[in-house]
């Protein structure tokens, strides 16, 4: 069945998910869908300094938004900050610095956020990695399911009330065509048992994606929720974590902008929000999250176990006591296994 769905996934990807794949796709865009002015309303984009996310934050920029980029190194988030002060003459950009797998961090930097400003219109879930060794976080995660499933959750989770507050509110997540060999596994988030095999937790990780947004959305129909799949774009994530594909992909990826595209289209764009909440899209389209007969779907009892499992492990590590947390030999650090 891997085997099936690894091809089949291919496949669909040579079709689709190349530069071609949108081009043809672009053929049926309204060009008008994003001829529109967003000033007074505030974006937030994690992992806006590079690829997909900063030609999302220079996209919203250029059309009047305020935009907040979430970043873990200041000196890439400055220099991607002045770029895109100066290519879109729009100055209120602004940049944070948080790393996305450091749990406690991404809540002590969402509560600042709700204390500081009053309003926010769109979050981004842009910031992704895959790390091909099994590494822990500071708060003992491992480094694929901290940053791209724990770090989402709870950046998304602690500012749904701000969210709601704020007029026609979206949460937008960058997930990946990847997630479709998989399905929910519930039995090893920390994914310690047998072989760890780096490709497979992220893609693990962006099923869990899909899945928190279809559960977003049911949860919080005040807020408009979607996930998406860019397509395989030419970034430093591929060209670093994927060099062989990347290689031999070659001038068949994507532009950042074609990447960009359907997130910056689920932002702003007025008909967008029209769509039912909680879609996986791929080129403006909502899409199936499962390839045919793939065998991926879950039960409601397995989603409900993720879904219970992410808010223990999150209670867990931002209960700890701020002075056993910062020892690095801490033997009541949670190990979770
Ligand atoms: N490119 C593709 O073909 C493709 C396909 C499917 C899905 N995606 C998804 O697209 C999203 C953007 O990736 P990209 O392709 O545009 O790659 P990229 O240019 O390398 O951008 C990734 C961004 O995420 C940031 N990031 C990674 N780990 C972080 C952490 N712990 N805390 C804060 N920021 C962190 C990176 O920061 P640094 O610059 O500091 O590393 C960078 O800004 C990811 O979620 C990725 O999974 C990409």
């Amino acid at each position: 069945m891997s085997l099936y769905r690894n091809t089949v996934w291919f496949l669909n990807g040579i079709h689709y998910y190349t530069r071609k794949g949108y081009e043809a796709a672009a053929k049926d865009f309204e060009s008008q869908h994003l001829n529109v002015s967003v000033v007074g309303r505030s974006f937030m984009i994690t992992g806006a300094n590079s690829g997909i996310g900063k030609a999302t934050a220079m996209a919203i920029a250029k059309r009047g938004g305020t935009v907040h980029m979430v970043c873990r190194n200041r000196d890439r988030a400055e220099e991607a900050r002045e770029d895109i002060i100066y290519e879109s003459g729009n100055t209120e950009v602004y940049a944070h610095i948080v790393d996305m797998s450091e749990t406690r961090k991404v809540k002590e930097f969402a509560e600042d956020f709700k204390m500081q400003y009053s309003s926010l219109n769109v979050l981004i879930n842009n910031a992704g990695c895959m790390v091909h060794k099994r590494e822990l976080s500071a708060d003992g995660l491992e480094k694929n399911f901290a940053t791209n499933t724990m770090g989402v959750y709870v950046l998304t989770q602690a500012l749904i009330p701000l969210l709601q507050k704020s007029r026609d509110p979206r949460v937008i997540t960058v997930s990946s065509g990847g997630m479709l060999v998989q399905k929910l596994r519930v039995d090893d988030l920390q994914s310690d048992k047998g072989h760890f095999d780096g490709v497979m937790v992220y893609a693990q990780n962006k099923r869990q994606q899909v899945v928190l947004t279809q559960q977003w959305a049911k949860a919080n129909p005040l807020i408009h929720f979607s996930v998406m799949h860019p397509g395989w774009v030419d970034t430093p994530a591929v060209a670093t974590s994927m060099p062989q594909f990347h290689q031999m992909m070659g001038d068949r990826l994507r532009s950042v902008e074609q990447g960009a595209d359907t997130v910056v289209w689920l932002a702003l764009c007025r008909v967008s929000a029209r769509s039912r909440s909680g879609q996986f899209f791929q080129d403006r389209c909502p899409v199936p999250a499962h390839l045919p007969l793939a065998w991926t779907h879950s039960s409601p009892e397995d989603v409900q176990r993720f879904m219970s499992q992410l808010e223990t492990l999150a209670k867990a590590i931002l209960s700890q006591p701020e002075e056993e947390h910062n020892s690095p030999m801490s033997a009541t650090r949670p190990q979770f296994v």
